[in-house]
């Protein structure tokens, strides 16, 4: 959980964690930056707010984030009347982490219909925004899929089923529900969709916190990379998730964060979650990870994933490969926790993988200010490779999945909704390639 003052609330407009106590925003003020056209407001407070969430009319419709850039020094709500304040929202990091894109894409779809736009042009955009993590491609197929058929009309209806799942006769489906326009029909399957991918990703997250536990020692000294927790997810996160469930058994001693150059996701996102949830931690330069593993002070690494390739290669926030090195030099276990979106049967293998490429300011600037000379050229890959036989385990909501490799990722993801390849199938629907 982000807080102890956060809980789960039962209403179906907001699916996450949102806040029950405290004040509500009381500073409220419009950001002077280059916002796009579409960003409804800024304001600033000291409410605790879940990492997403969907404002109805008369506020929406909208897309309400956490801004993470500005963790943990001030806790900002950025409201995305549109989707290309979506988009700018996502290439800032201010909403990121593979299975929140997911969640963000599929209300980004959402967005575009409920205002009357061209869904097919921003799924396009949505789903191009960033490349790496494959969850957002997925989720916004997943809610331009779910748009399309409702579009589709009379034949949709002829197809409806009830829930437990035997379908409707077309008679009875027209006097039990009033007729709803086709746009207004269609916006509402793309949300209801939104909603259903929120609402696996919480399942999936509680899921693998289950089954990653299983591979926690007693007194386990624990190191993660990058940020994994509520703010990448409907739930607690991924490789956080399971964190926290060692915590709660009495299994974790210490949790190392590294800090994870080049924006700080460790230090920035991960120690304000560990702290929050009073976890036993510290922070690290991520430089130092392997002297701490040689003095005998791990006993476990475990991440997250952006993209799992069919070979079982895993892309995830760079540093991510080095790690996996010194963990296998040093005897210490590496593991793996995502949830089955993030696993990409049509990408074949790690060097298939799109890893984004990032400004080089980022590297060249720590917090804003430059830290190397003028005009420095920088090498700023988002993401690294780490090849499935440096990987000790894969933890899913299907389970813990040991050795990783081709036969077992093709048996995780064969159920998979959407197994094909989400970009690739939103594309060729959209440009008929
Ligand atoms: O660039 P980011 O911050 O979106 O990268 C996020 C990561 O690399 C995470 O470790 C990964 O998405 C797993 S999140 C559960």
């Amino acid at each position: 959980m982000l807080a102890p003052r956060l809980r789960a609330r039962q209403s179906p407009d907001r699916w996450a964690h949102t806040c029950t106590a405290g004040p509500p925003a009381t500073r409220r003020r419009r950001e002077s930056g280059d916002w796009p056209a579409g960003l409804a407001s800024v304001h600033t407070g000291e409410v605790t707010t879940p990492a997403l969430r969907w404002l109805d009319p008369p506020a929406g419709p909208a897309v309400e984030l956490l801004d993470q850039t500005r963790l943990p020094a001030e806790e900002v709500v950025v409201t995305c009347a549109g989707v290309p304040a979506l988009i700018a929202a996502i290439q800032r990091l201010a909403i990121r982490g593979a299975p929140m894109l997911g969640v963000a894409g599929a209300f980004g779809v959402a967005l575009a219909a409920a205002r009357g736009e061209d869904v097919a042009r921003a799924a396009a955009d949505l789903a191009a925004a960033r490349p790496t993590a494959v969850n957002l491609a997925w989720g916004v197929q997943r809610g331009y899929r779910a748009w399309q058929q409702a579009a589709a009309g009379p034949q949709n209806r002829a197809g409806r089923h009830d829930r437990g799942g035997r379908q409707e006769p077309a008679g009875r489906q027209d006097r039990a529900r009033p007729q709803v326009p086709g746009a207004q029909r269609a916006a509402d399957a793309a949300l209801a969709q939104a909603r259903e991918i929120a609402a696996d990703d919480a399942r999936a997250s509680a899921a693998m916190a289950a089954a990653g536990l299983a591979l926690v020692p007693a007194q386990a000294r624990i190191l993660t990379h990058c940020n994994t927790g509520a703010l990448v997810s409907a739930g607690e996160g991924t490789a956080f998730a399971v964190i926290l469930a060692a915590h709660r058994a009495g299994r974790l001693a210490r949790l190392w964060v590294d800090e994870t150059r080049p924006l700080l996701q460790g230090a920035r996102l991960t120690a304000w979650e560990a702290q929050r949830a009073g976890l036993p931690h510290a922070v690290l330069a991520d430089g130092a990870a392997g002297s701490l593993m040689a003095a005998g002070q791990v006993d476990l690494v475990i991440i997250g994933a952006d993209r799992i390739a069919a070979d079982g290669s895993v892309a995830n926030k760079v540093g991510s490969y080095s790690l996996a090195v010194l963990a296998r030099h040093h005897g210490v276990p590496f593991v793996v926790a995502a949830p089955v979106s993030t696993i990409d049967p049509a990408t074949p293998g790690g060097a298939a993988i799109t890893v984004e490429q990032r400004p080089a300011g980022e590297v060249t600037s720590l917090a804003g200010r430059p830290v190397a000379p003028a005009g420095s050229p920088a090498y700023n890959p988002a993401f690294d490779v780490t090849p499935p036989e440096l990987i000790t385990a894969l933890v899913t909501e299907r389970g813990v999945t040991r050795p990783v490799n081709a036969a077992a990722l093709r048996a995780l993801a064969g159920g998979r909704d959407g197994a094909e390849g989400p970009l690739k199938a939103v594309h060729m629907e959209l440009w008929g390639a």
